[in-house]
């Protein structure tokens, strides 16, 4: 069976690198979802990655916006029927010109993993680990 990753917030930054590291260590069957809340920041993003060993395919995924990510969910269940890799690296950056009170709700709201992940599957949250999800949902 071919594996499904995700990589949330994946224009940029380390989830761009995390997205072009796993397109290029999968399999020709295996597909890796480069997701960024703008889909034109993710279409460049993609373009640039040229070619990978992966398919990888452009989803618009804003972590904090709930039809956003119920309609990828919808998507990768009527696609691909589940996700086996899910990095959760999407993060709103904290940033000096504001006190930290005011933005630690936006980086809160976008530190949460998605996607229907099957049994077995890995969830990576960076920059900490990698755990091995026991059961469905978790
Ligand atoms: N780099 C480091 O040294 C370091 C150190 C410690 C922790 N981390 C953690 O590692 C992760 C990535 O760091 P980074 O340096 O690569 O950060 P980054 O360059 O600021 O990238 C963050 C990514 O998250 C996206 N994002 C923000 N809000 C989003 C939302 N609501 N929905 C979807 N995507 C959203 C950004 O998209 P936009 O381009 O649209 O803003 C961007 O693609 C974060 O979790 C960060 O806390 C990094």
């Amino acid at each position: 069976m071919s594996k499904v990753a995700i990589v949330t917030g994946a224009n940029q930054g380390l989830g761009f690198a995390l997205a072009k590291g796993l397109a290029n260590r999968l399999s020709a069957d295996d597909i890796v979802y480069l997701t960024a809340r703008y889909a034109e920041r993710g279409r460049a993003a993609l373009r640039s990655l040229g070619d990978t060993r992966a398919q990888v395919a452009f989803a618009q995924l804003d972590v904090t916006d709930d039809n956003s990510i119920a309609a990828f969910i919808t998507h990768l269940k009527a696609k691909n029927g589940g996700v086996d890799i899910v990095a959760s690296n999407a993060a709103a950056r904290i940033t000096k010109d504001r006190p930290k009170s005011e933005q630690v709700r936006a980086l809160i709201a976008t530190k949460r993993a998605t996607g229907p992940v099957r049994p077995r599957s890995t969830l990576v949250v960076t920059p900490s680990h990698a755990i091995r999800a026991e059961k469905e949902g978790s």
